[in-house]
Parts: C-alpha cells; structure tokens; sequence
C-alpha cells in the first residue's frame, strides 16, 4: 500500500497527507502551545475556521514556531453568517488580519447553504465560491474548497471556472460517508477527514481496540492509518504533546485489505448528529 506523506491537489500545490485540528482548541495558550507542538513533532499542515474562535493564537504560532511561512500549509474556513460575495471576501481579510498572514494555503466554504434554509441556497453558494475563486486567483489563497458539502451541494461549484479542491467532511470507523467519498474522488476533489477519531467517541470500541492490539498500534493510530489508507487526509485535534506525536506516526504499518474491509463495514459509532442538509446553524 503506497501511503505517501504529501498529496498533491488538481493545480499542483503539495499538502501533507495528516493535517492538525484545531476544533476545540481553546484561543490562548493551549491553542498556541498545541501548534507548536505539532509543528516540532513534524505536522506540517495546521487546520483552523473562524468558528473555532482561534485562528489569532493559531496565526501567532505559525508566525512564531521559527519555519519560514510557506514551509507550512494552513487552512481556515469562511462560517455560515458571511456567506455572498461581500461579507466572504470581508471575512476572509479578517482571518488573514487576525492570524497576522498575507495569504491561506487553504479556505473553505465551512457549510453549505442548504434548501431546508434557503430558498435560493444554491445562488448563496456559488455567490460565496465567486469570493473565494476571486481571492484564489489573486493569489491570496492556494487552493479552495467546501467543507460538509454533499455532491448535490458540489454539483454547481463543479461547472464554475475553478472547481473546489478539496471537500473536508466528517469521517471516522463507523461514519464514513462513503457516497460522498465517491463523489468526490472521482471528481478529482481530495476528501480532509474531520473528527478522524470521532471526536473521541470511537476510541473505546472493543473491535477497533482487538485491530490496535493486533497491529501494536493505538486505536487512535488504526482510525487515521484506516483514513490515510482510504486515500482521506485526517485531521486528528489534540493538545496532548504525547498523542499529537503518536497520531503523526502511522507510516510504519499497514492495515491488511481484510481489516479494512472489516473496519468499513462497522456499525455506525461517533456520528457528530450533523447531517449538513439538516442542521440549523
Ligand atoms: P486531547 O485534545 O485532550 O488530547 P477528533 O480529532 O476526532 O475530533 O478527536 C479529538 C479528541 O480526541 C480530543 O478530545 C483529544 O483529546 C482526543 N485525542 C486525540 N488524540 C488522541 C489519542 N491519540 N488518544 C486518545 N485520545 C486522543
């Protein structure tokens, strides 16, 4: 199985093939000390939204970990209430104000605009995918994308000028939205996996706990060996030194076809409950 540590996306930009999450870092120091923690044990891939209320602390470490800027790839996303050209294009100097960067390797559309909210949902997002082409061709942004889209949200966005890169969903042992996954490899979208430990939720599961035992791993190694070896770029969140180590070091086994076909077939365990066509935020 050839697992490699960078992928490259459709217009040629590297990223590499394990990100860091941020979700539910708090802003401060535990956010910054996680970053640069992840930083020195090797991610170089750093995944924040203004959601998370703590790109400032995120921008302040990728600043000061003492890498030149464009040795890491850092991501932020636009939230729901700047969605449309102006307010996107607004947030988006915003982020890059607040991080204290002069330019995204990565901006995603955070949640699609959906027909149980909006009438005109699909306008919202083409409209708010028009900023974001905008600022890519500008060169602000390397490389754009959504986040939570389903292929019916991805399907306008695939006939604009530039078609989105990357799609990040949730995806963990035993929700692995497998349609979407699809949709989007075969269309040339590379698919981020968030939650890839199901927010914690799947790390006591006694059958990937027998796999962990099997391969020496940790369950959480086995969840993010599962994804990378799908072809899904995890973003495992932490801000324990010892596990944002571990999580990184996966390249040194291999799960066999059987086990992943095992782990596939899982019940579902860990959804976060959010289905994007049915959320309210
Ligand atoms: P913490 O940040 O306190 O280390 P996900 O990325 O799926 O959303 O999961 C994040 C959650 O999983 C956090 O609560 C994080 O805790 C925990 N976590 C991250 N890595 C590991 C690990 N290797 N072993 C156990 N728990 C982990």
């Amino acid at each position: 199985m050839d697992v490699k540590k960078f992928i490259t996306l459709r217009n040629g930009v590297e990223m590499q093939g394990i990100g860091f999450g941020t979700w539910k870092s708090a802003d401060g120091q535990a956010a910054y000390d996680s970053v640069i923690e992840a930083i020195k044990a090797g991610y170089r891939h750093i995944d924040t939204a203004t959601l998370y209320k703590n790109e400032a602390s995120v921008g302040k470490a990728v600043n000061e970990c003492g890498l030149k800027r464009e040795e890491i790839f850092v991501t932020s996303k636009v939230w729901n209430r700047s969605r449309g050209y102006d307010k996107t294009m607004a947030a988006f100097e915003k982020t890059l104000s607040v991080m204290g960067l002069d330019y995204l390797d990565l901006y995603l559309i955070h949640w699609p605009a959906i027909p149980a909210q909006f009438e005109d949902w699909n306008d919202i997002n083409l409209s708010t995918w028009k900023a974001l082409t905008e600022l890519y061709k500008a060169g602000k942004i390397k490389a754009i994308g959504t986040a939570n889209f389903f292929p019916q949200h991805l399907e306008s966005l695939m006939q604009t000028e530039v078609q989105p890169m990357i799609n990040q969903i949730e995806y963990h042992p035993g929700y692995t939205q497998d349609e979407v996954v699809k949709y989007c490899q075969a269309n040339g979208i590379v698919v981020q996996g968030w939650s890839p430990l199901g927010n914690g939720a799947v790390l006591n599961d006694a059958f990937l706990g027998e796999m962990a035992a099997k391969y020496g791993k940790s369950v959480a190694q086995i969840c993010l060996r599962f994804a990378v070896q799908n072809g899904i770029v995890p973003l495992p969140k932490s801000v324990t030194p010892s596990r944002i180590a571990s999580n990184l070091d996966i390249y040194d086994f291999e799960i066999s076809e059987a086990d992943m076909k095992a782990i596939a077939a899982m019940p579902e365990t860990g959804f976060s409950g959010w289905n994007p066509n049915e959320v309210d935020f």
